[in-house]
């Protein structure tokens, strides 16, 4: 158990190319514990939520519930658009977790982290939060991580530049890893 590898599912609600919360998952990868492994998932090809489809997804949703399953926990990049959660975040997470009684969201670890202008993506992540309540999700109180005034850390291919934002982001990855550990207990 203690040198369990633990398989990480990264995603950023920004489908934009030079995206700073693509490459705070590109950074995460960089600076991950040698028990962390992550694949990062672009939710691109995510169509937007239809009720009517529920039931005969779509093979993007299929196959984004079935990374989202198969992950130990989940690092997920959160932009801030007015005031709020992304819509494209959104609406894949919206996706995730119907219908409920096959929801991979339900009881799954976490954590969070987000560029974004002043307040570094607060407002966002405070209403994801929210989110993972009804969907059963869990991450940790601290710490967080809010990377504000993007521009100035990120280069023009939205890389990570500043090694002080890449230490906090190490130091979010060794809770997660300690904190997905209390999930992997199996009792039989
Ligand atoms: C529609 C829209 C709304 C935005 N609203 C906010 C906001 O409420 N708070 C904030 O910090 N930045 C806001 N921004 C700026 C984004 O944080 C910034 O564009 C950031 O780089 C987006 O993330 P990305 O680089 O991963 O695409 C907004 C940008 C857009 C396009």
């Amino acid at each position: 158990m203690a040198n369990q590898t633990i398989h990480l599912l990264g995603f950023a609600g920004s489908l934009r190319k030079t995206s700073c919360n693509a490459g705070l998952l590109r950074a995460a990868q960089e600076v991950m514990p040698a028990n962390m492994e992550m694949e990062i998932y672009s939710l691109v090809n995510i169509p937007l939520y239809n009720g009517d489809l529920e039931s005969n997804p779509p093979a993007a949703v299929v196959e984004f519930k079935k990374k989202i399953a198969e992950a130990d926990s989940l690092l997920i990049a959160v932009p801030e658009y007015n005031y709020s959660i992304a819509g494209v975040l959104k609406n894949a997470m919206d996706w995730a977790s119907r219908p409920v009684k096959d929801s991979p969201l339900n009881g799954k670890p976490f954590a969070m982290m987000g560029a974004g202008g002043g307040l570094g993506t607060a407002r966002a992540q405070y209403h994801f939060r929210q989110l993972a309540v009804f969907t059963n999700m869990f991450t940790f109180n601290k710490p967080e991580l809010f990377v504000p005034n993007a521009v100035e850390k990120f280069d023009q291919n939205g890389n990570l530049k500043d090694d002080l934002v890449k230490e906090r982001i190490k130091l979010l990855l060794e809770t997660l890893a300690s904190w997905t550990k209390r999930f992997l207990i199996k009792i039989d």
